[in-house]
């Protein structure tokens, strides 16, 4: 079928794809290619080890980060809600102190930069609003974005811990994969149906409403 967009001016002037050539293939991977760490994981094993390192630093992490989020939030469902998820996090931590043992390796922490980030990323936040409800709206923004790299990471762990055979393993890590799940849906609520709202001021409201008319 003719393409009713395409004028003759355009047919004349479109190029043939150029196709690289082998040396500029070459060129381009010598480039982008990633040279392995003499320490680089070889089996989906050692990722797996690796990735539980992470996620042990990330919850420990965690734990000295969600009391400050707590302490600078003013609605009490959202101070619940995190002081409620801190006790989670505590027992996450056991879980995967549990796992550890389970595949037969050491429990240590390695630190995780993307929650370092994430961590950081809540701090400014909070520096960055006055104490009230535009800082809680920040806060659930935060808290919410460091649930969804947790989610990620146990629906990955709970995976290759499956894929590796390591069953029991993968049922501690699915647990925790829901309570992050859990801890994201009651922020969503609590930003949708309160939090959000109190952040609009009543000035900004009654804009609202005026441009709607
Ligand atoms: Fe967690
Ligand atoms: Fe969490």
């Amino acid at each position: 079928m003719k393409d009713s967009t395409t004028t003759k001016k355009d047919a004349a002037t479109t190029k043939p794809a150029v196709k690289p050539t082998t040396a500029l293939k070459k060129e381009i991977e010598r480039k982008h290619m990633v040279e392995a760490k003499s320490t680089a994981a070889e089996k989906l094993r050692e990722l797996f080890v690796d990735g539980l390192k992470d996620i042990y630093w990330a919850e420990k992490a965690l734990t000295k980060a969600i009391p400050k989020m707590a302490k600078n939030a003013t609605s009490a469902k959202l101070t619940a809600g995190l002081t409620s998820h801190l006790v989670e996090t505590e027992g996450q931590i056991s879980r995967l102190e549990k796992v550890f043992k389970i595949i037969g390796e050491k429990a240590v922490a390695k630190k995780c930069d993307a929650m370092d980030g994430l961590i950081e990323e809540g701090k400014s936040i909070m520096e960055e609003t006055e104490a009230g409800p535009v800082r809680d709206a920040g806060i659930i923004a935060a808290s919410q974005k460091i649930e969804h790299y947790e989610i990620a990471t146990y629906g990955t762990l709970t995976a290759w811990a499956k894929t590796l055979g390591e069953n029991e393993a993968a049922e501690l890590l699915w647990t925790s994969l829901n309570e992050e799940k859990d801890a994201d849906r009651s922020l969503t609520e609590a930003a949708y149906h309160d939090i959000n709202f109190n952040a609009v001021d009543a000035d900004e409201m009654m804009d609202n409403k005026k441009t709607k008319k």
